[in-house]
């Protein structure tokens, strides 16, 4: 199960992404926000943040005007690590070497297509664990 969230910055894309996340199959858990009234993006982060680190979702999607303030927010709920990324190697490598369990977009950066295949690789590329594990701990550590 994927959690999903949005602002009304990233509304359309979301919708675009649970389009694309129907067509392979794949369950989600729609957190909101359900239109592009203004909201504020931090509520639906943390609704996306606490679905994850509780195991209720084993990764989830954000998505504002930028994709910055929903990861930032994001990022303060421990057991996260949110990846804001626009482009496909960094939604790669995020995965392989931080072990991000939560990808962030910009509905105003990014296209639908450009998104549905950083949501492809970012839910389907395994982390690689070995030399990247003492340093997701030392991340993990910060939160103490
Ligand atoms: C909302 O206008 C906008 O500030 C928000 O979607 C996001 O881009 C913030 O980082």
């Amino acid at each position: 199960m994927i959690a999903i969230g949005c602002d009304h910055g990233g509304y359309t894309l979301k919708e675009a992404i649970k389009a694309h996340l129907d067509e392979r199959g794949i369950a989600y858990k729609d957190f909101g926000t359900y239109s592009e009234e203004s909201v504020d993006y931090p509520v639906y982060a943390k609704k996306v943040a606490d679905a994850v680190v509780s195991g209720e979702c084993e990764k989830g999607l954000l998505f504002c005007g930028t994709g910055i303030g929903i990861s930032i927010a994001a990022n303060k709920v421990k057991g996260v690590r949110c990846a804001c990324c626009s482009d496909y190697f960094s939604a790669k490598y995020t995965r392989m070497h931080n072990d991000a369990n939560i990808l962030a977009m910009g509905g105003r950066v990014v296209g639908p297509g450009l998104a549905a295949e950083l949501v492809d690789v970012f839910l389907d590329t395994p982390y690689e664990g070995g030399r990247h594990a003492k340093r997701v701990s030392q991340i993990a550590d910060l939160e103490k």
